[in-house]
C-alpha cells in the first residue's frame, strides 16, 4: 500500500563487486561501504566469506568488515555457505549471515559444489550456530524463474527450497530471478507457490536486470504484499557461476520507481547518486 516502507537491502558490494574480473582495492571497497552507509541504508550486504579459490575477489572479506565505518542503526550482512564462513563471519562482527541454496540442480552444482538436498544439509548446522549465537539469518533462492544451465525452473521447486530454508529458521528468504529473465508473469506464477508456504514478511525480492523487467518484477511483487527487495548500486554485478547475468536492479532505479508508487525507503537520494557515481567508477577497467 502507498505510504508502507519499502526495505530497500544493498547487495552491491558483495553481489556486484564479486563479479568484477579484476581485483578491486580493499580500500575502494571500503569507501563504497562507508559511502552506502552514509545513504541510510537498514542492511548492506557488505562481502563473503567463501572459498578464496572460487570467488577471489571476496578473499579480503575480513580485512572489509573490520575497516569500514558502521553507521549505527545499518546491519552488516555477509555470505556464509558453511562453518567454516560462519565462524569467519562471528569473528568479523557480521550482523546478519545468509546461506545461498537454488531451486536448480545444475546451479547448485556449479555454484557450492553439492546437490540441492546436500546443500540443505550444510546449512542446518550454520542455522543452528547462528541461532545459539542469536545472529539474524537470511536464506537466498537462486534461479527462482529460470536457470542458466537447464532453462525453466518449476514454481513449486522454488517453494520446496523456500519451505526448508524457513523451516530452518531463516528470518527472511531473498528469491533471486539470478539471470534476470523474469518477467511479470512468470514471477507472479513463482510468488503464487511461495507464498502457499511462506507469509510475505519473510520474503524478499532479488532481481538482476538483465533484460530490464527488474522494476516491473518488483511492481508485481508489491502487489503480493513485499516489501523488502535486494539492489545493488549502480546495477553492480551479475554471479561468477551464471554466465551472462548482468547485475541486481540499480538502487536508484528501485528507490525511484517505489517513490513513484507512493512508498519510502528512508534513504538519502542525493547521496545515492553520489555513491552510484563511486560505485560506477570501480568499473572502469584499465586498458589492456
Ligand atoms: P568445495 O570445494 O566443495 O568445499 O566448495 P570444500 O569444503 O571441499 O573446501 C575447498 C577449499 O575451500 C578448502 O581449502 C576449504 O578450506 C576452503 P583448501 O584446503 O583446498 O585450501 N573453504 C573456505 N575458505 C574460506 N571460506 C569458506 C570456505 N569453505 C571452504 N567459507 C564452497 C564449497 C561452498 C566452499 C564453494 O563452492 C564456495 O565457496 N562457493 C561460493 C560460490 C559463491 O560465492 N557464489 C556467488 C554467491 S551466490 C550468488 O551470487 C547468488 C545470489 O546473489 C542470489 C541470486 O542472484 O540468485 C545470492
Ligand atoms: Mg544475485
Amino acid at each position: 500500500m502507498s505510504g508502507d516502507k519499502v526495505t530497500i537491502v544493498e547487495v552491491g558490494p558483495r553481489d556486484g563487486l564479486q563479479n568484477e574480473k579484476d581485483f578491486v582495492a580493499t580500500d575502494r571497497k571500503i569507501a563504497l561501504i562507508d559511502r552506502l552507509s552514509d545513504c541510510g541504508f537498514d542492511r548492506i550486504e557488505a562481502t563473503s566469506f567463501v572459498s578464496p579459490r572460487w570467488v577471489p575477489q571476496m578473499a579480503d572479506a575480513a580485512e572489509v568488515m573490520a575497516r569500514i565505518k558502521r553507521r549505527p542503526g545499518t546491519v552488516y550482512s555477509v555470505l556464509t555457505p558453511n562453518l567454516k564462513g560462519f565462524e569467519a563471519a562471528v569473528a568479523a562482527d557480521a550482523g546478519e549471515v545468509a546461506i545461498f541454496g537454488s531451486a536448480s540442480e545444475s546451479f547448485s552444482q556449479k555454484n557450492i559444489n553439492c546437490s540441492i538436498s546436500e546443500s540443505l544439509e550444510r546449512f542446518r548446522p550454520v542455522a543452528e550456530a547462528a541461532r545459539e549465537a542469536g545472529i539474524r539469518l537470511r536464506g537466498y533462492v537462486s534461479c527462482v524463474v529460470e536457470c542458466p544451465y537447464e532453462g525453466r525452473i518449476e514454481p513449486k521447486a522454488v517453494a520446496l527450497v523456500t519451505a526448508a530454508l524457513i523451516e530452518m529458521g531463516c528470518a527472511e528468504v531473498s528469491l533471486g530471478d539470478t539471470i534476470g529473465q523474469g518477467t511479470p508473469d512468470t514471477i507472479e506464477a513463482m510468488l503464487d507457490a511461495v507464498l502457499a508456504v511462506a507469509p510475505t514478511e519473510r520474503l524478499a525480492g532479488h532481481y538482476h536486470d538483465t533484460n530490464g523487467r527488474a522494476v516491473d518484477n518488483i511492481a508485481v511483487s508489491l502487489e503480493r504484499g513485499l516489501r523488502v527487495f535486494d539492489a545493488s548500486i549502480g546495477g553492480l554485478g551479475g554471479c561468477p557461476y551464471a554466465p551472462g547475468a548482468e547485475g541486481n536492479v540499480d538502487t536508484l532505479k528501485v528507490h525511484d520507481a517505489v517513490a513513484a508508487l507512493g512508498y519510502a525507503t528512508g534513504l538519502d537520494r542525493a547521496k545515492l547518486e553520489e555513491a552510484r557515481v563511486m560505485a560506477l567508477a570501480l568499473r572502469i577497467r584499465a586498458p589492456s
